[in-house]
C-alpha cells in the first residue's frame, strides 16, 4: 500500500501525492517511508552517553557518512573531512583532552569533523548541520549518538592526536553506537525534555 501526503503546489493549489512520487526516482515502494515515520525518527534523536561495546557495521557507517557528505555548506565549499576513530586508546585520550566528552571514550565509533580554519561564523553553522545529520542518520539505523565539542583549548590537542594538519581544526566529535539500557533511559520525565511546541511558535512577528 502506498501512503499519501498532502503537498501544497504553488501553481495548482493543494494536491495529494503518493509518498513514492516524492521520493527519489528509482527508489522502490518498500524503501519509501511515510513522512511521519521519518519525522518520528528525527524526534527520537537524543544525546546518548553510554554505549555497548558492539561495533558498528561498516556498511551502516558508510551510509551515515554518505548522508553527512550531502550536508550543504556555504558556496558548497564542503570544507571538511570525516575522521572515523575506533581505536580505544585514541578515543580515551580524546575524551581526556576535552572536558565533558567522556562518552567518546566509551562509544565504539567516533566521527570527528576536521574543518578548514579560514572560514567564517557561517562555517560553524554548517558544521552543526553536518553533526545533526550524522545523528539523524545514525538514529535511522537504530544507533544512538552523542555530540561532543572540543573547546578552544582542547582543539589543538585532539587535532594533534588525529594528525589534523595546520589550517584545519577539529571541534566536533560525534559518538556512535548501540545504547546500553542505562544509556537509553529517558533523562527527564515524559513531556519535560523540551518546552511545549506552542511556546516556540510565533506567527508573522515576535510580538
Ligand atoms: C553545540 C553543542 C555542543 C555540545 N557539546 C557536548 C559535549 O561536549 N558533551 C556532551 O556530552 N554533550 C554535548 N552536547 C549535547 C547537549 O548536552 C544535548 O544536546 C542536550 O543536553 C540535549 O540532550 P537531549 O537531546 O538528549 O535532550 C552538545 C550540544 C550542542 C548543541
Amino acid at each position: 500500500m502506498v501512503s499519501t501526503l498532502t503537498v501544497p503546489d504553488r501553481t495548482m493549489g493543494v494536491q495529494r501525492h503518493t509518498v513514492r512520487e516524492r521520493y527519489t526516482p528509482g527508489m522502490n515502494e518498500s524503501e519509501a517511508c511515510p513522512p511521519t515515520t521519518f519525522t518520528r525518527t528525527m524526534r527520537r534523536v537524543r544525546q546518548t552517553r553510554d554505549y555497548r561495546a558492539d561495533s558498528v557495521p561498516e556498511d551502516v557507517l558508510r551510509d551515515i557518512l554518505d548522508v553527512a557528505r550531502w550536508t550543504g555548506s556555504v558556496s558548497n565549499t564542503q570544507p571538511w573531512s570525516f575522521i572515523v576513530v575506533t581505536d580505544s586508546e585514541t578515543k580515551r585520550q580524546m575524551a581526556e583532552a576535552a572536558p565533558y566528552t567522556a562518552h567518546i571514550g566509551i562509544a565504539p565509533v567516533v566521527v570527528c569533523v576536521a574543518r578548514e580554519v579560514k572560514g567564517t561564523e557561517i562555517d560553524n553553522f554548517d558544521e552543526g548541520r553536518l553533526a545533526e545529520r550524522v545523528m539523524i542518520a545514525a538514529e535511522a539505523h537504530g544507533l544512538s549518538s552523542g555530540l561532543a565539542r572540543a573547546r578552544e583549548e582542547a582543539q589543538p590537542i585532539v587535532g594533534r592526536l588525529l594528525g589534523v594538519p595546520d589550517g584545519m581544526v577539529l571541534r566536533t566529535m560525534v559518538s556512535l553506537g548501540y545504547a546500553t539500557e542505562e544509556g537509553a533511559k529517558p533523562k527527564s520525565p515524559r513531556g519535560e525534555a523540551r518546552r511545549s511546541l506552542d511556546s516556540f511558535i510565533r506567527h508573522e512577528r515576535y510580538g
